[in-house]
């Protein structure tokens, strides 16, 4: 098997104690891997936007308020447009629901457009260049006086376009193993017809082309069915914010959102990384769970043409679950982040 490149971003708070961790379990697995570690910083350094770019996997940790920098560039601007967040619950798993047996669901979260990243400015230039700019009321902007502040929304069909094309791709490829082909849009578009209504349009147009299932529901009913029938849904698909919001929600309902990995798609980029964030509250104490960026680890080696060790890894982390024997304590367990790792990498051989 040919050597592999894989740059490792750690970011800040639990990243580094996850990365390590997982990459560690990486190396021990003895596949043909060169880990690279680039520095971080502000701005990212160009060596390390090379060694990204030319490597065959990137995993990032989290980011916090001194790295975002890099999630920023990792993301935003190579613009990686399609975050698949696999929400699946695992025997062992602290799910707080009853029965979570069978949750297995992919949140596709476009990432590119809608509210993120943020493009805010002041009302009173909004007032002055769009003056008559009103709601369903009529009510101009200028009744909000001047003082004030706005963010804007985006959506074109070429975006909602393309990500939908990705979540049908997705849905087969689910559906050849049984999953039943329908794809969930997310939207608001009952208060949000020209944005969101247009991206409802887009993506229900595309999905019936390619004959699978479509529905859709508004982001409030969303999160209540994610909660009340996560074993219902296939493939979700949430505008940028709604997918940010929704992808905490739903790896709450599979067990946490440290279990929760994800894998961030652009044209010829890939990223993977956790969902969760830096998480200071419990940074530095070596208790974070590592789940989330193994198995984003996993999404890796399927991206980076392994995916027979990609599902070995999966495996791995289902059996460490089953035992029950070595699980962080937001699983009920007092093991460290390392030894849980150092778990996986047993099962895993
Ligand atoms: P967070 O995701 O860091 O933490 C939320 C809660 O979940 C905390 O109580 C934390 O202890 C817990 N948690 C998260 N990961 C865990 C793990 N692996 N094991 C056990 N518990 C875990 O969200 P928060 O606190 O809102 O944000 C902290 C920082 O992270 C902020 O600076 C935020 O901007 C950044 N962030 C970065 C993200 C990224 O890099 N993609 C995503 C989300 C937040
Ligand atoms: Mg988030």
């Amino acid at each position: 098997m040919a050597m592999k490149t894989v740059v490792a971003l750690p970011g800040e708070g639990i990243g580094p104690e996850v990365v390590d961790a997982t990459c560690d379990l990486l190396m021990g697995t003895g596949l043909p891997l060169k880990i690279l570690t680039p520095p971080q910083g502000a701005p990212l350094p160009e060596e390390t936007k090379r060694a990204a770019r030319e490597a065959d996997g990137v995993l990032f940790g989290a980011a916090g308020p001194s790295t975002s920098p890099v999630v920023s560039w990792l993301r935003w601007e190579m613009a990686a447009w399609a975050g698949v967040r696999p929400i699946r619950f695992f025997p062992g798993m602290r799910s707080p629901l009853a029965d979570p047996d069978g949750i297995d669901y992919v949140l596709l979260r476009e990432n590119s457009e809608g509210l993120y990243p943020g493009r805010e400015g002041d009302l009173a230039d909004l007032v002055r260049l769009m003056p008559n700019l009103h709601d369903r009321t009529g009510r101009t902007v200028k009744e909000f006086g001047t003082d004030g502040r706005f963010a804007v929304k985006v959506v074109t069909p070429r975006g909602a376009e393309r990500i939908a094309r990705f979540a049908c791709d997705l849905a087969r490829r689910r559906q050849a193993r049984g999953k039943p082909g329908k794809i969930t849009c997310v939207t608001k578009s009952n208060v949000l017809p020209r944005t969101d209504g247009l991206y409802d349009e887009i993506v229900g147009r595309v999905v019936r082309e390619a004959g699978l299932t479509f529905e859709h529901f508004h982001v409030d009913d969303a999160a209540r069915r994610l909660v009340r029938f996560p074993k219902a849904m296939d493939v979700v698909l949430c505008m940028n914010l709604y997918g940010d919001i929704l992808s905490d929600l739903g790896a709450e309902t599979a067990g946490g959102l440290g279990l929760a990995p994800s894998a961030n798609f652009g044209d010829n980029w890939a990223y993977f990384e956790s969902v969760h964030g830096s998480a200071p509250d419990i940074a530095g104490k070596g208790i974070a769970n590592p789940t989330a960026t193994i198995l984003s680890a996993a999404l890796m080696l399927e991206h980076m043409g392994l995916p027979a060790e990609a599902q070995r890894l999966e495996a791995a982390v289902a059996r460490v679950y089953r035992d029950g024997k070595v699980l962080t304590p937001d699983q009920g367990g007092s093991a460290r982040t390392r030894d849980m790792a150092q778990a996986v990498l047993a099962a895993y051989r």
